[in-house]
């Protein structure tokens, strides 16, 4: 099983980042990967440094370096020691108007520097009601290839507290995984409470991002996987 934490814009200040990191660690069945804002990856290096945690970052740009004002990219995440990437979360998407040749452009740029990508699919609430979701997940995984992880995440299942039912979203992922031979977790107001009602489906894993921000409640869920789920 693969646990993701997506800190997204959090926290404010260095202060708090020694404190969300005070979590469970993995094991050979289970790994924990912290995806953190770019500014805090090498305050969380250097935290996770004896701890069986890896390190992820929540985007990356398309080229290596040159001239772009602001961006990150996948060589300075893998030469600082990150070794997940998370593209094309729908955030993403909805306020940086990325789209499938973006990301797929950054999709490519990523596996070029070894990093682990896990690229997030969902239909919004919408498409879910006009029974379009298999539609859009296979357009939004069109060209993928097989070393590349899924997150299954729902649109309106994210931060909004209404977590995709278990069977929906084995569904979803069966879906995906007929389409592309891969790893493919679910992601979407995931929490203590409804966590393990995903770990006796056939999903690879969980994105998670508000209750990452418990290290107490995120550690619990580790705790769960690691006891209830061995691969
Ligand atoms: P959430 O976010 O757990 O707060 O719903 C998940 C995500 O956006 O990856």
């Amino acid at each position: 099983m693969l646990i993701v934490a997506n800190w997204k814009c959090n926290p404010i200040n260095t202060k708090k980042v020694n404190h969300l990191l005070e979590i469970e660690e993995g094991n050979q069945d289970t790994e924990v990967v912290i995806c953190p804002p770019f500014l805090y990856l090498s305050q969380a290096k250097e935290k996770l440094r004896n701890k069986d945690i890896k390190l992820g970052a929540q985007d990356s740009f398309w080229e290596d370096s040159g001239s772009y004002t602001g961006e990150v990219s996948p060589l300075m995440l893998s030469n600082l020691g990150c070794e997940y990437v998370i593209i094309g979360h729908s955030e993403r998407r909805k306020y940086f108007e990325e789209d499938s040749n973006i990301i797929k452009q950054k999709v490519e740029k990523a596996l070029e520097n070894d990093l682990k990508v896990i690229l997030c699919v969902g239909e919004t609430e919408e498409e879910k009601k006009k029974e379009k979701t298999f539609t859009v997940l296979k357009k939004q995984i069109k060209g993928i290839k097989k070393k590349v992880i899924i997150a299954y995440e729902p649109l309106w299942a994210i931060g909004s507290g209404n977590n995709c039912n278990p069977d929906q979203a084995e569904k979803a992922v069966a879906f995906i995984k007929k389409e592309i031979d891969t790893k493919v977790l679910y992601g979407g107001s995931v929490n203590v409470k409804n966590a393990s009602s995903y770990l006796n489906k056939d999903i690879d894993g969980l994105l998670i991002g508000r209750t990452s921000l418990k290290p107490d409640q995120f550690s619990t869920i580790i705790k769960k996987v690691k006891s209830e789920k061995q691969d």
